[in-house]
């Protein structure tokens, strides 16, 4: 029974404001959750509050989400079973009138959500991955993972229009595997861009290397290049994938790409996109399209998803409407998580779910500024996403995940841990 819930305001790895929240059971078992928050954001996503007092940290406070917490979300959920996750949620979501939880803020619901389960966790004795799995069983699954390699767009001061370029070990047999040769192809991608003179000191916000490069196609010439340069094999070992972020490059006439001093139509843009996919490694493209243009995404499911995973981020939402709709219409083939789009753990799993039947692939993804918490990589593994997308090898925001799922593979004991690889993705390369 949930008997005190806490709110403070705590700093994420972009040095702003978020939520953070303990709730204590009368057993006094606590669990504590860190909220994360987007940069590029996506119209239909929860809504995070901000005190927009420029005072205090530049407008970016959260005292009016924490102080929510206090007065609207603590009331509602005191008394509950934590273990029961769908009843408190629910209630936390019965909150406010909006459904995008607006007005008490999605970055306060989620802290509670989130905390809840941990402290759910914490009375059963269980660890989180555990607990979120609900199976009473079975060995864990470790997720693929997509490791940024290249940052831009609103990551990085828009040096590259493309927003992330990232390394899927496709060919590795373990998550360690998998995260060695992601960093060894970091390594070696700095080490391509020093050998030109770049510097490459400095990393965006979610560790990537950023800048120094003459074009958008570059970045995915450099991540080949330095898969080769890693002593691996491009395709086989370990494939490319790209966040265009769309909803970033069009400017309301095209997709705009600054760096390559070009404005595309929806048509051209896609044949771009093939270009890409023909010349370099590609096994998955995420927000290919402006998350509203329905008719262009089938166009593009139907050009570019048959032979690759085609993500939906922006498009989806994390909102089971949306996915919904998708499904329906023949879009896209797989679903990026992000809980605080959804605003509660509940509905979080359920778009997980919906994907799952569906056939969609599902991806579980951390946020531009993230913190140090790592109840993303139980959730990858309790929920069994498959996929799971941090960010790069460095920052500890990123490092806190991978190291958790390192923690669990390498703790798996009895019957130790399986490893979801390449045939995670929505379409596998053969
Ligand atoms: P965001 O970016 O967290 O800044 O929204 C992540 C992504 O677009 O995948
Ligand atoms: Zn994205």
């Amino acid at each position: 029974t949930i008997t005190e819930v806490l709110a403070w305001e705590a700093l994420d790895s972009r040095g702003r404001p978020t939520v953070a929240c303990r709730v204590e059971l009368a057993g006094g078992a606590t669990g504590r959750a860190v909220a994360p928050s987007g940069a590029s954001t996506g119209g239909h996503e929860a809504r995070e509050l901000r005190d927009g007092d420029p005072a205090r940290y530049g407008g970016y406070g959260v005292l009016r989400a924490v102080a929510s917490v206090g007065a609207t979300l603590a009331p509602l959920v005191t008394g509950l079973d934590a273990v029961d996750q769908t009843a408190v949620d629910a209630a936390l979501e019965s909150a406010d009138d909006d459904p995008l939880l607006g007005t008490v803020g999605a970055n306060a619901v989620l802290a509670v959500s989130l905390a809840t389960l941990r402290a759910a966790a914490a009375s059963t004795g269980r660890p989180l991955w555990r607990h979120a799995a609900d199976d009473g069983g079975g060995a864990p699954l470790l997720p693929l993972p997509m490791v940024n390699i290249v940052s831009g767009g609103a990551h990085a001061g828009r040096a590259l229009d493309l927003q992330d370029v990232l390394a899927v070990p496709v060919g590795a047999t373990s998550f360690a595997q998998a995260i060695e040769w992601a960093a060894r192809v970091r390594a070696a991608a700095a080490d391509l861009l020093d050998q030109r003179g770049v510097p490459t000191a400095l990393v965006a916000d979610e560790g990537g290397l950023a800048g120094g490069l003459d074009g958008n196609e570059a970045a995915l010439a450099l991540v080949t290049d330095a898969v080769q340069h890693a002593g691996l094999t491009p395709g086989a070992d370990v494939g490319i994938a790209v966040d265009l972020a769309a909803n970033q490059l069009h400017d309301g006439t095209g997709y705009r790409l600054e760096r390559d001093g070009v404005t595309l139509d929806t048509a051209a843009w896609l044949r771009r996109l093939e270009a890409w996919c023909r010349d370099y490694p590609v096994v998955s493209l995420e927000d290919v399209l402006v998350e509203d243009d329905w008719a262009g995404w089938a166009t593009a499911t139907g050009a570019l998803g048959a032979t690759r995973q085609l993500l939906g981020d922006d498009l989806f939402a994390t909102n089971a409407g949306r996915l919904r709709r998708g499904i329906d219409d023949g879009v896209a083939n797989a679903v990026l998580v992000k809980a605080n789009q959804a605003g509660t753990v509940s509905r979080a799993r359920h778009v997980t779910e919906l994907a799952r039947a569906a056939g969609y692939a599902t991806v579980i993804s951390a946020r531009s500024g993230d913190t140090e918490d790592d109840w993303l990589a139980d959730l990858a593994v309790g929920w069994r996403t498959g996929q799971i997308k941090v960010g790069s090898t460095m920052r500890s925001e990123r490092t806190a995940k991978w190291n958790r799922l390192l923690e669990i593979e390498a703790t798996a004991g009895d019957g130790g841990a399986a490893f979801a690889g390449a045939a995670a993705l929505s379409r596998s390369p053969a």
